[in-house]
C-alpha cells in the first residue's frame, strides 16, 4: 500500500484528480494530503535510516577505517576486512563483540608466538572498538 501511494508517477496524480472531479470536502482534501505527505516522510526517513545501516562499511572516511590505515591492519585483512591472502583471515562483517574480545586476547599477549600480538600492542580499548565497528559493518 504504501508503495502505491508513494508512487510520483502518472497514478498519483490520476488518484488525485478522481477525488478533485468529486469535489470532496475541505476535511476529506486535507486528510489524504497530510496522510500523503507522512509517507513521503517516512519514506525519507527510511531511505535515510538504510544508507545510515550500509554507509559504515564503505566510509572510508570513518574513525576505524583511519585505524585501520595507521595500524595497517588493511595490509593483511585488507580495506574492508576480506583478507589479501588466505593465510589471513576475513574479518569483514564479523559481529563487533567477537572482534573486540579478540583484539583484546591479542593485546595481553598471552598466546606468544602470534603474529596478531605485536599489531594488537599498541591499540587503546577506544581504538579497539573502532577497529571492531568498522571492520563489523557497525561503525559509528
Ligand atoms: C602481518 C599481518 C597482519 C596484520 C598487519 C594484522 N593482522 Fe589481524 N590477523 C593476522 C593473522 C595471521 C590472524 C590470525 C591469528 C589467529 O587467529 O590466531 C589475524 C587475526 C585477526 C583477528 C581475529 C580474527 C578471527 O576470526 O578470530 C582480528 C579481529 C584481527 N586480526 C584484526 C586486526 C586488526 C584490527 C589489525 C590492525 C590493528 C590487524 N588485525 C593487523 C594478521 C595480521
Amino acid at each position: 500500500m504504501r508503495f502505491d501511494l508513494h508512487s510520483d508517477g502518472p497514478l498519483h496524480h490520476d488518484a488525485e484528480s478522481v477525488s478533485s472531479f468529486k469535489a470532496p470536502a475541505p476535511i476529506s482534501w486535507s486528510l489524504p494530503k497530510q496522510g500523503r505527505a507522512l509517507l513521503h516522510g517516512l519514506a525519507g526517513v527510511l531511505f535515510v535510516s538504510t544508507v545510515g545501516v550500509s554507509k559504515p562499511a564503505f566510509a572510508e572516511d570513518s574513525v576505524g577505517a583511519e585505524l585501520a590505515w595507521k595500524y595497517h591492519c588493511t595490509t593483511c585483512h585488507g580495506v574492508k576486512g576480506v583478507a589479501n591472502s588466505n593465510r589471513y583471515p576475513n574479518i569483514a562483517n564479523q559481529n563487533k563483540p567477537y572482534l573486540v574480545v579478540r583484539l583484546r586476547h591479542f593485546r595481553s599477549q598471552s598466546e606468544p608466538g602470534n603474529q596478531m600480538n605485536a599489531q594488537a600492542a599498541p591499540l587503546s580499548d577506544t581504538e579497539i572498538d573502532a577497529l571492531a565497528a568498522y571492520f563489523s559493518g557497525e561503525a559509528s
